[in-house]
């Protein structure tokens, strides 16, 4: 069984790695999106230093709608283009946030967040939710971290039916 003790990277690239093959066998033959978003959001949780935040949100008609996460309650529904959330969705790209409170219309769940990482998750040429993770630290996260946590939304893409 995982055990997030394994997880003692000396570097950001190595951390990723080792994350990106722990969630691989986490996930494993097990399709269902609650229990592979949810385990994906502890994985991160758990593994990840400063981080106050690490969830899901499921594109469901304009709105981003709350998924399995860690961190304190959030903020249910999000429009597309709205928050980092939204415009993540609507410029179908990753978002790297360093100070959030420099970021026009950043939604905060949690008045601790200093900075904000979010990524598309895509399923071919369509994006059907995000990843998203929050900092108490300002400038938390790097380009390092964006393709680390895109791996990631790929791996989770890859192996949950939707
Ligand atoms: N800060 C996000 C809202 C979600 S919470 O951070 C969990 C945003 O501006 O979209």
């Amino acid at each position: 069984m995982f055990q997030t003790a394994v997880i003692e990277a000396g570097s950001k690239a190595e951390l990723y790695r080792q994350l990106a093959q722990h969630l691989e066998g986490l996930l494993s033959g097990e399709p269902d999106m609650i229990a592979n978003a949810a385990n994906t959001s502890a994985l991160m949780f758990q593994t990840m230093p400063d981080i106050n935040w690490a969830g899901f949100y499921f594109l469901k008609g304009d709105e981003l709608v709350l998924g399995p996460f860690q961190g304190k309650p959030a903020c249910v529904r999000i429009a597309v283009g709205r928050g980092v959330c939204g415009t993540a969705i609507a410029q179908g790209a990753s978002i790297l946030v360093e100070d959030v409170h420099a970021f026009p219309g950043h939604i905060a769940c949690d008045a601790a967040s200093r900075s904000e990482l979010v990524v598309p998750i895509r399923s071919g040429s369509d994006i059907i939710g995000v990843i998203d993770l929050d900092s108490p630290v300002p400038s938390r996260f790097d380009r390092d971290d964006q393709e680390g946590i895109e791996r990631l939304a790929e791996i989770f893409k890859a192996a949950t039916t939707f």
